[in-house]
């Protein structure tokens, strides 16, 4: 099947599984956007040619999301928050860079991840059910350390203290053409800190949205930008293998969140748009998600227009 109509297929069943509710995101539903301002620290300029990562400070939006396909779960159901940072750079180039707080995803290609929408039919408490995860964990054995992760997650505290990765691996390219494998993650300055189940269990919905502008409002809030450099063997199109824990890092910069925006709900932040001198790799599913994320873009804006 071409990617476009998989694709499609894919948001199809999304809304099957969690209802279809217009004018939001077909996954990561709910959020709250900040401007931001991002500054270099130099570190990028032995890395790649993408300007905003070798020196200066660049606008960037952000939205903070939990990863629910329906608005409606409070916030400690969908244990998994996201980050999606848009860097504006002055020269008109966007760059999007998207994580989530699981290192790994549960999909390794396009085609599993709309199959295993069939098995998981039912979410019950933010969770798919017992036997349709046994039915899962026998058909797509890859898929079983990221789904353990998932159901043992507890959510950050705050989105201000999660730990977001891009789970894709992307190449940093310098000025001689030269690629570098990284996967990036944002480190909250804040600390990593997370819920325990009876601190969870107390959470409501838009919690975490209110705490996040009350936290801004009172202090800086900021969040470190680091890539983790790859080896040679480490692999480069796998989203279900994380790399190992004693891979360099190198800190790109620092971001912190100025004022809260609207224009965030607006945007489109497909991991696939990135400046030159940053270039993604062969990853099916980094690939599959620029039709999917452009078919709900294109769902929710419409439906606004018709609403409006
Ligand atoms: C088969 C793979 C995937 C599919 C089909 C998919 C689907 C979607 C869709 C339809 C949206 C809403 C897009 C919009 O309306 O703008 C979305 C948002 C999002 N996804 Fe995915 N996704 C996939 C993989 C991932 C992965 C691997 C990550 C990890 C980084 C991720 C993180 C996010 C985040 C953080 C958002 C919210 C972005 C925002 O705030 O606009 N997704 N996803």
């Amino acid at each position: 099947m071409a990617k476009e109509k998989l694709a499609e297929t894919a948001v199809n069943k999304i809304e099957k599984v969690f209802g279809e509710h217009k004018t939001y995101r077909r996954a990561h539903s709910r959020g709250t956007g900040y401007e931001a301002l991002f500054t270099a620290n130099g570190e990028g300029q032995n890395w790649t040619v993408a300007q905003h990562l070798r020196e200066g400070t660049t606008k960037a939006v952000v939205r903070f999301s939990h990863s629910s396909p329906d608005p409606f779960w409070t916030d400690n159901l969908s244990p998994v928050k996201g980050m999606a940072v848009q860097f504006q750079l002055p020269d008109g180039q966007v760059m999007n860079s998207v994580g989530v707080t699981s290192p790994i995803f549960f999909s390794r290609t396009p085609e599993v991840f709309t199959e295993m929408l069939d098995i998981a039919k039912s979410f019950k408490k933010g969770k798919p059910r017992l036997r349709d995860l046994i039915k899962l964990f026998i058909k797509y054995p890859e898929s079983r350390a990221a789904i353990r992760i998932i159901r043992k997650m507890q959510s950050p505290a705050s989105f201000a203290t999660g730990l977001y990765h891009s789970i894709h691996a992307f190449y940093l390219v310098n000025g001689t053409g030269q690629r570098v494998p990284v996967k990036f993650q944002w480190h909250p300055e804040a600390g990593v800190e997370s819920l325990n189940p009876v601190e969870a269990a107390s959470v409501k919905k838009g919690d975490f949205e209110e705490e996040l502008e009350e936290r801004v409002l009172s202090g800086e809030t900021a969040f470190r930008l680091m890539a983790v450099i790859g080896d040679a063997d480490d692999p480069v199109d796998d989203p279900t293998k994380d790399w190992a824990k004693d891979r360099k890092k190198v800190e790109l910069g620092r971001l912190v969140l100025k004022e809260q925006t609207d224009e965030a709900e607006g945007l489109l932040y497909d991991p696939t748009i990135l400046a030159e001198g940053v270039e993604c790799t062969d990853d099916p599913i980094l690939h599959f998600r620029n039709p999917a994320y452009a078919i709900s873009y294109m769902r929710r804006e419409g439906e606004k227009q018709k609403e409006s």
